[in-house]
């Protein structure tokens, strides 16, 4: 989720990178630094905050030098500093590193560099990539009395990515070789430019406007040699491999959407890999295990008496999920309240309880304000959130972050499935600890979370018959979307997407209420949006259908695959993967986030930026 430039050739490097880090800086890092080699010396100047933070200490600390790698950072270990700005070095400081990506078995290969005497100054997972390079280099010169070759460089370079398990796009220096840049990716992306007489790395293209026409895209578990004459591909072997050139032609704007026409569209259409993220390193069916950066020990755990999830807008429809996951997994009895209210309520905890904030941005108000009143009380309280170092984060006891990278469109999607796996990760952990699960139901549901980004996958590719069927409902004003158990929030979470984007009424029921009042409302102007996958509840959610169709009402429904009588009731059906029960509102949310978005692009609204809404809501 960070960002990284490179460069080699004879140019001014820092003024290079800089420019380069700017193009990036519309996505909100949080810290930046760049690393230039020169007369045989390595500089580094790293700062915290936004890039022009950086420009200042360049400026008063000019960096001379025609090498250099650079980085944005949005952190996910180790807050927002000076220290964990990358790039980071070995503790000869000969060697830097940027990195975007993160290294599951960070803390292990971590603790065997510190018995090998490794100094460590940050918290990153990074760094300890530096020090594997530089563990391999060593012992590479050892065995060949001192000499350095960058054959020998390259393949401790190797040697330390072999050990790493994650993902990585790597930009790298050795001072033993001033005119060498190396490039690695795994899982992230990363993109070579070609000039004359020069080359660039970068995360992401619109690094290279202006600067590269022409780029190489490293594929899985490749390195690249580059120098400002040439760059060479090898993959994870030492084995060259050929690689072909490709024309870019983007503008800076359209580059930025990595050439979707929104932000939120992109974001929508990322879910597979945030989602693989936020199960990243966390999930070990083999070993019927979970390992959850939580700091709530097992005798807590096990003593605990009640939950309260406390959130606003999305983030609360994802608390409402969760409750069902927390009462049937670990069956700890939960309530769910909206922050803005239950902030002026009277409240009552014991030390058996825990209260979990659920916020993308970690900034909201209202959340922050539900989670201060409850440092009066000896009850503990969990952060689940995106933003690192956020203020939520700083005053929850402890913090599970969703790792989702920025969200830059208004409307929450992909930190929304985030948030969700975070609950059901959870859930799980507390089932565990509590032993409320047995060993063959663990493994089931640990190995089918690992399939929930291809579930997503599949749910994406609707996107075209979604714009279709937005194209027919375009001129309804009023929609209403129906779900039951725990897909009645992601009825709510359809209505407020389609709502906040698209300006276009719309409620969430559980439809087991339409008769109690809303069935009033049903007729030819008033379409259903209904989440009639296979459940528990389906063959009641299809009666509610029945009950909407005798009264002249439309119906769009969602449904599971294979289900062939769902056509007799639904004027239109969407089909999702058949997934297990718990994780249906995860993937059924999916077709709910491409309506609303279809249906605002068709109607000419400011997807990204909706009327009268903010990103952060800071204020009350
Ligand atoms: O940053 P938070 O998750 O605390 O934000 C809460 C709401 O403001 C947010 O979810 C809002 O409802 C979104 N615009 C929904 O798309």
């Amino acid at each position: 989720m960070c960002g990284i430039v490179g460069y080699v050739g004879n140019g001014s490097a820092s003024e290079i990178l800089l420019n380069g880090l700017k193009r990036l800086e519309y996505r909100g890092y949080d810290s930046s630094g760049l690393a230039v080699l020169a007369d045989g010396k390595l500089e580094l100047r790293r700062s915290v905050g936004k890039i022009s933070n950086l420009s200042l200490n360049i400026k008063n600390r000019p960096l001379n030098g025609h090498i250099g790698v650079g980085h944005t950072r949005w952190a996910t270990h180790g807050i927002p500093s000076e220290e964990n700005a990358h790039p980071h070095t070995d503790c000869s400081k000969r060697i830097v590193v940027v990195h975007n990506g993160i290294i599951e078995n960070y803390s292990s290969l971590k603790a065997v560099l510190i018995k090998k005497a490794h100094q460590f100054v940050s918290q990153t997972d990074t760094e300890i990539i530096a020090h594997l390079i530089e563990e391999s280099w060593e012992l590479k010169q050892k065995n060949s009395n001192g000499k350095k070759s960058e054959e020998d460089f390259l393949h401790a370079v190797r040697h330390a990515l072999l050990q790493c398990d994650g993902a990585y796009a790597l930009g790298i220096l050795c001072m033993d070789f001033p005119e060498l840049l190396v490039a690695a990716r795994k899982d992230c992306p990363l993109v070579l430019g070609l000039g004359k007489k020069e080359n660039f790395i970068a995360s992401d293209i619109p690094a290279l406007l202006g600067l590269s026409k022409k780029v190489i895209f490293l594929d899985q578990e490749e390195i690249a040699v580059i120098k400002k004459n040439s760059i060479d591909c090898f993959n994870l072997q030492g084995k060259k491999v050929e690689k072909k050139s490709v024309k870019v032609k983007l503008d800076p704007v359209q580059a930025e959407k990595a050439n979707f026409k929104h932000f939120m569209l992109k974001e929508i259409m990322e879910q597979p890999r945030t989602i693989q993220d936020t199960l990243r390193g966390r999930v070990f069916p083999e070993k019927n295990r979970l390992q959850l950066e939580l700091n709530l020990s097992a005798a807590f755990i096990k003593g605990l008496k009640r939950i309260t999830l406390v959130a606003c807008g999305t983030s609360y429809h994802a608390a409402l999920v969760g409750r069902f996951w927390l009462e049937s997994l670990a069956k700890v009895p939960c309530q769910v309240e909206i922050a803005s209210e239950y902030r002026y309520r009277d409240h009552f905890f014991s030390s058996q309880e825990l209260v979990i904030f659920i916020s993308q941005s970690g900034e909201t108000a209202d959340t922050l304000a539900a989670l201060r009143l409850t440092h009066r009380f000896p009850v503990k309280t969990l952060a689940i959130c995106n933003v690192l170092g956020s203020s939520l984060t700083q005053e929850a006891d402890t913090t599970f972050y969703t790792r989702c990278g920025p969200e830059i469109g208004v409307a929450s999607t992909k930190a929304f499935t985030g948030q969700l796996i975070a609950l059901l990760l959870l859930a799980i952990h507390l089932g565990i600890i509590k032993k409320h699960l047995n060993l063959k139901t663990i493994h089931q549901i640990l190995a089918d979370l690992l399939n929930l980004p291809h579930w997503v996958r599949e749910a994406l590719t609707l996107s075209n018959e979604i714009e279709k069927i937005s194209k027919r409902f375009l001129s309804k004003n009023h929609f209403l979307f129906l779900g039951r158990h725990t897909n009645y929030p992601i009825a709510l979470e359809g209505a407020l997407k389609l709502k906040e984007i698209s300006y276009i009424h719309a409620e969430g029921y559980p439809a087991g209420e339409m008769k109690h009042g809303p069935i009033a409302l049903i007729d030819k102007e008033m379409p259903l949006v209904a989440l009639v996958t296979d459940s528990l509840v389906y063959e009641k959610i299809c009666s509610n259908i029945e009950e909407a169709k005798a009264r002249g009402g439309t119906v769009i429904a969602i449904a599971s695959k294979g289900n062939k009588t769902i056509q007799e009731k639904a004027d239109e059906v969407l089909y999702v993967e058949k997934v297990p029960e718990i994780f249906s509102s995860i993937v059924n949310v999916i077709p709910l986030q491409l309506f609303a978005y279809h249906m605002a692009d068709l109607k000419g609204c400011d997807v990204d930026q909706p009327r009268n809404l903010a990103k952060s809501v800071t204020v009350e």
